[in-house]
């Protein structure tokens, strides 16, 4: 799952400059996305999650880790990639219902990622999420991922990359 954990806090550290929806508002006057979806955010988090995803299928290469899922180039980017579109389609949809940029929406913020993630991996690599994302590495993932979202945003409100601790 680190492909898919690791875009967000990226985008969090390199994030800024032109947002993705080039500050257009949509016909409810709010805006598409808000400041907080930006390209460079986008691009450097997809980024990360393929190197580090590139870095586990080296690692297992060279130390047989075969009990692990086997990644490729392919799974990786997907999961990397859907990361953020659920990120992306959940600020749209938070903006609809007249939330603010970094204000909480709990349940969607910390599943964003897994949600993207799995379903473009659905999409377009179905035999892996089918023979690896077993109901009980289901379950770990959907209590895992909202400690580690809880952990990694503290952390990063605290050393000032967060402007808010969720
Ligand atoms: N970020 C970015 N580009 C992205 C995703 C995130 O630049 N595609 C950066 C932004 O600086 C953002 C920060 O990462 O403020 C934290 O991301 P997130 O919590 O997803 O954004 P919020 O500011 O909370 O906005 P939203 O309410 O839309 O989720
Ligand atoms: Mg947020």
């Amino acid at each position: 799952m680190l492909p898919a954990y690791l875009p967000n806090p990226v985008a969090a550290v390199f994030g800024g400059g032109t947002p993705i929806d080039f500050g257009k508002k949509f016909s409810d006057r709010r805006r598409l996305l808000g400041d907080g979806k930006t390209y460079r955010g986008f691009f450097f988090g997809v980024l990360a999650g393929i190197g580090i995803g590139i870095l586990q299928i080296w690692l297992s290469d060279m130390y047989g880790l075969l009990n692990l899922p086997h990644h490729t180039l392919l799974s990786v980017t997907l999961l990397a990639s859907g990361a953020l579109l659920g990120d992306i389609c959940k600020s749209f949809f938070k903006r609809r219902l007249g939330k603010e940029r970094g204000e909480r929406w709990v349940i969607a913020d910390q599943y964003d990622l897994v949600a993207g993630a799995f379903i473009l991996m659905l999409l377009f690599d179905p035999s892996w999420i089918l023979t690896y994302v077993t109901l009980p590495t289901l379950i770990i993932i959907l209590i895992l991922t909202p400690v580690l979202h809880r952990v990694v945003n503290m952390f990063g409100y605290l050393i000032g990359i967060k402007e808010v601790p969720w």
